[in-house]
C-alpha cells in the first residue's frame, strides 16, 4: 500500500480561449466520477477564477496554476503573485517547466525562490525537472536531473518537503508524442527518490508523490502508472481532451486498486 497520493495534474499551456476553457472544465466536472486520485487542472491565470468555481464542491479535484513570481507583490508589470493564486483557489503551482526553464531562461536559483514563495504563501509546488535529449544520449541524464533537484528544493526543510509534488519530464518526450518507457520511467524516478531519501529520509521519500510527464496519454498510461515509483502524471496534450484526461485518470485509479 503506497504511502503517497497519485495525482494526474492537466496543465492546459498556453492553450483554450476562456469559452472553451468553461467547457473543457465542465465536461471534466461533469465526467468525472469521485477517486482516490487526485486530480489538478492547471488552466491559463484567465481562467482559474472560473475553474475554482466550477470545481468547487468536489474533493478530489484541484486548481493549479502554470507559473508564479517570486517576489511577494510589486512593480512587475504582467506577472501573477503566490498570493494572487491562492485568492483565485488555487491549491498548487507548477514550477520549473522546462519550457520556462527553455523559454524564459529560468534558473535553478530563480526556481528556488518561486519554490520558496509558493511554500510561503501555502501552495504546493509541482516541481518539474527533466533532461534534454543529448543528456539522455550522453548518458548523463540521472546527474542532470539529480542537480535540478537538489538545486530547486534541497534548501527546504523536511517540513516543507513534505508539501511537494515532483514531476519528471524528459524534454524529448513533451508534445513530441514519444514517450519514455516505462522502464525509463521508473528507472529515473527511483534515482530521484532515493536522492529524497539520502537527503532527508526514507520516511519522506516514501511520501512524496513524483508524477511523470511527457506524452502521458490513454493508451500509455496504464503500463507508466504501474510502476512502483510513477505516482500519476503530468499531462499536456491529453488533459485539453476531457476524454483522454478522464481515461488517464480512471488509469491512475485502476493503478491504486492492484
Ligand atoms: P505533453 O506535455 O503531455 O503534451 O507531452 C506534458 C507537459 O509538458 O507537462
Amino acid at each position: 500500500m503506497k504511502k503517497r497520493a497519485n495525482i494526474v495534474a492537466g496543465n492546459w499551456k498556453m492553450n483554450k480561449d476562456y469559452q472553451q476553457g468553461r467547457d473543457l472544465t465542465l465536461e471534466i466536472v461533469n465526467k468525472l466520477q469521485p477517486s482516490e486520485t487526485v486530480v489538478i487542472l492547471c488552466p491559463p491565470f484567465t481562467h482559474l477564477q472560473n475553474t475554482h468555481t466550477a470545481i468547487n464542491d468536489i474533493s478530489n479535484l484541484h486548481l493549479g496554476a502554470q507559473n508564479c513570481h517570486q517576489e511577494e507583490s510589486g512593480a512587475y508589470t504582467g506577472e501573477i503573485s503566490t498570493g494572487m493564486l491562492k485568492s483565485c483557489g488555487c491549491d498548487f503551482v507548477i514550477i520549473g517547466h522546462s519550457e520556462r526553464r527553455e523559454f524564459f531562461s529560468e534558473s535553478d536559483e530563480l526556481l528556488a525562490r518561486k519554490v520558496d514563495r509558493a511554500l510561503a504563501t501555502g501552495l504546493r509546488p509541482i516541481f518539474c525537472c527533466g533532461e534534454p535529449l543529448p543528456i539522455r544520449e550522453k548518458g548523463t541524464h540521472a546527474a542532470h536531473v539529480s542537480e535540478q533537484v537538489k538545486n530547486g528544493l534541497f534548501h527546504l526543510p523536511e517540513e516543507q518537503m513534505k508539501e511537494v509534488v515532483i514531476a519528471y519530464e524528459p524534454i524529448w518526450a513533451i508534445g513530441t508524442g514519444k514517450t519514455a518507457s516505462p522502464e525509463q520511467a521508473q528507472e529515473m524516478h527511483q534515482v530521484i527518490r532515493s536522492l529524497l531519501a539520502k537527503q532527508y529520509s526514507e520516511a519522506l521519500a516514501e511520501r512524496i508523490s513524483i508524477l511523470y510527464g511527457g506524452s502521458v496519454k490513454p493508451a500509455n498510461a496504464a503500463e507508466l502508472f504501474a510502476k512502483p515509483d510513477v505516482d500519476g502524471g503530468l499531462v499536456g496534450g491529453a488533459s485539453l481532451k476531457a476524454d483522454d484526461f478522464i481515461g488517464i485518470i480512471n488509469h491512475s485509479n485502476e493503478a491504486l486498486a492492484k
